[in-house]
């Protein structure tokens, strides 16, 4: 007979022990996933007290792409929180399976923290925005047509982008506005049809990431803060073309203004 596959959970605690066995640090109060835009963040919340390569945390991947910088760093606040800091994220379009892309979130889990944070570059898709801008996730639309939850785990997704950490978030930047994630498949970027249907649906950003972690951090009892840097306009919102050398443009632009925003709000969380 075939070895039942690794449970995903216990994958989880074996990368904690890791994570608590590298750094030093028992517990974390608090984990932040960078996504493009967001990697000045690390500096800005606090002392680092160790930074280690994802590699050698079980079950993380070597990073697919460059702009995703693959280490975890266990960072104190000035007022004595823990927090995971998650430059490692694991893409669903990579096709590792959608327990790799959430392996991180249920590692954070397992570490402790009680609130994860989730950022991305995504696109927008209100005219009224421009690239550079972050923007709060309020909800989202799962368009991956997955789940990370396996068999019959039928949890309430009702306020998944805790409305209480949002309210923290806007008492540090009132201006911050707000929108509905998409979560399309990717790698490609969408159809102008496609955004227009994302738009029709009620989706505010469509990207390629957030969504899926959300789901498995509220599955594993966290309260969850989403951002999203706002690196273009959506396909025929805008009528330039895409490129993936914008969007990274786009990040290292905005990178100190939201990163120091970001640190701000996980000082108060
Ligand atoms: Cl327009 N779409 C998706 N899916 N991801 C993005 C994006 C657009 N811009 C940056 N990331």
């Amino acid at each position: 007979p075939l070895d039942p596959p690794a449970d995903p959970f216990e994958v989880a605690q074996a990368a904690a022990a890791d994570i608590a066995r590298l750094t030093g640090v028992e517990r974390h109060d608090v984990a932040v996933t960078l996504g493009s835009g967001w990697g000045k963040a690390a500096e800005l919340i606090g002392e680092t007290v160790a930074t280690i390569p994802a590699t050698e945390v079980t079950g993380f991947s070597r990073p697919a792409l460059e702009g995703h910088v693959g280490t975890l760093r266990s960072v104190r606040t000035p007022a004595g929180r823990h927090v995971l800091v998650i430059g490692a994220r694991t893409h669903y379009y990579e096709g590792h399976g959608v327990r790799r892309v959430v392996h991180s979130v249920r590692t954070a889990a397992a570490t402790g923290a009680k609130v994860m944070v989730l950022t991305n570059g995504a696109g927008g898709i209100k005219e009224t925005w421009s690239a550079g801008q972050p923007v709060l996730i309020s909800d989202h639309i799962n368009l991956t047509a997955d789940s990370p939850l396996e068999g019959a785990t039928f949890i309430d997704l009702t306020d998944l982008y805790a409305t209480r950490l949002r309210d923290i978030a806007l008492s540090v930047d009132p201006t911050l506005d707000s929108g509905v994630y998409c979560q399309f498949r990717g790698p490609h970027y969408e159809t102008p049809a496609e955004v227009q249907m994302a738009k029709a649906i009620g989706g505010d950003i469509v990207g390629m990431s957030t969504a899926l972690e959300a789901i498995a951090a509220r599955q594993a009892g966290m309260e969850i803060l989403g951002f999203s840097l706002i690196t273009n306009l959506a396909a025929g919102i805008s009528p330039d073309p895409l490129s993936h050398e914008e969007v990274i443009e786009a990040g290292r632009m905005a990178e100190g203004r939201i990163s120091a925003l970001l640190a701000e709000v996980v000082g108060k969380l």
